[in-house]
C-alpha cells in the first residue's frame, strides 16, 4: 500500500483512480421511452463490431483493455454465453455498447457501459441503464457491479449513484499510456496530456 503523499508515475503511463459500485437489489426504476428515433437491440457481435463499437465509444476515454486482445481471446469473449451484448441504433448506426457478464459466483458485471457523442446527454444513457438493469435482475444473481475510473465521463459516477449503485471501493490503476503503444491514436483525449 503506497503511503501518503505524491508519487511518481513513469512518463509513457497513466495512473487513474478507479471507483468501484455495486447494487444488492433491483432498484426503482423510473420508466423512460428511448429518445426519439433510437432503438436497442441486443447484438451478436463480430471481432469488427465490438472493436469498431469500443473505439467510437470509448477513445475519448481513453477505453484501451479490449483492444489489447488479439482475435483469439477476443473471439472467445464474444461467443462466452455469459456474456451479453446491446446497442442503440440511430440512423440506421449503432451508437452505445451495453456488455453484461453473468458471472459464474451469481455476480453479474456491468463489464461496459457507454455511448458515443452522438447520443450523450438525450436522455439515452438513463433508457440504456434501465434496461442493462432490468436485463442483470431478470436472472437470479446476487449483485450487479461496475467501476469507473477518472479518464470516463465526469458525468458516469453521478449517473451510476442515481442507478441505485453504491461505491463500496477505490483502486489506483497504472497502465501504458495506449496513445503511446499504438492502441489509440495520439491524439485522443487531449484534455489529459501525452507525457512521454
Ligand atoms: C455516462 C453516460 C452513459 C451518461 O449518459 P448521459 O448521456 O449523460 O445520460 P442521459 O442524458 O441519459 O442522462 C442524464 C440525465 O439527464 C436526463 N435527460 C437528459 N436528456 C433527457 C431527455 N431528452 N429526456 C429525458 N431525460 C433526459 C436523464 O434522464 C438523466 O437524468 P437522471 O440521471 O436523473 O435519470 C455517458 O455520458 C457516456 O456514455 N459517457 C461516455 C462513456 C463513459 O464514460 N461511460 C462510463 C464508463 S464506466
Amino acid at each position: 500500500m503506497p503511503g501518503n503523499g505524491f508519487h511518481d508515475i513513469p512518463l509513457g503511463k497513466f495512473a487513474v483512480v478507479v471507483t468501484h459500485l455495486e447494487m444488492r437489489s433491483p432498484p426503482p426504476v423510473r420508466a423512460l421511452d428511448a429518445p426519439e428515433g433510437v432503438s436497442f437491440r441486443q447484438v451478436t457481435p463480430t471481432l469488427d463490431w465490438y472493436r469498431d463499437i469500443f473505439r467510437r465509444v470509448g477513445t475519448d476515454w481513453l477505453w484501451f483493455g479490449r483492444l489489447k486482445l488479439d482475435d483469439a481471446t477476443l473471439g472467445e469473449m464474444l461467443k462466452d454465453p455469459a456474456r451479453q451484448f446491446y446497442t442503440l441504433t440511430r440512423d440506421g448506426a449503432d451508437e452505445a455498447l451495453l456488455e453484461l457478464y453473468f458471472k459464474p459466483d451469481g455476480d453479474c458485471e456491468l463489464a461496459y457501459f457507454g455511448l458515443t457523442a452522438k447520443l450523450i446527454g438525450s436522455g439515452a444513457g438513463r433508457y440504456l441503464m434501465n434496461q442493462a438493469i432490468r436485463l442483470a435482475w431478470e436472472k437470479p444473481i446476487s449483485r450487479l457491479h461496475l467501476n469507473t475510473c477518472t479518464h470516463d465521463s465526469p458525468q458516469a459516477l453521478g449517473f451510476y449513484e442515481r442507478s441505485g449503485f453504491t461505491p463500496y471501493a477505490r483502486q489506483i490503476e497504472i497502465d501504458d499510456d495506449p496513445r503511446l503503444t499504438g492502441l489509440l491514436p495520439r491524439d485522443a483525449a487531449p484534455r489529459i496530456p501525452l507525457l512521454a
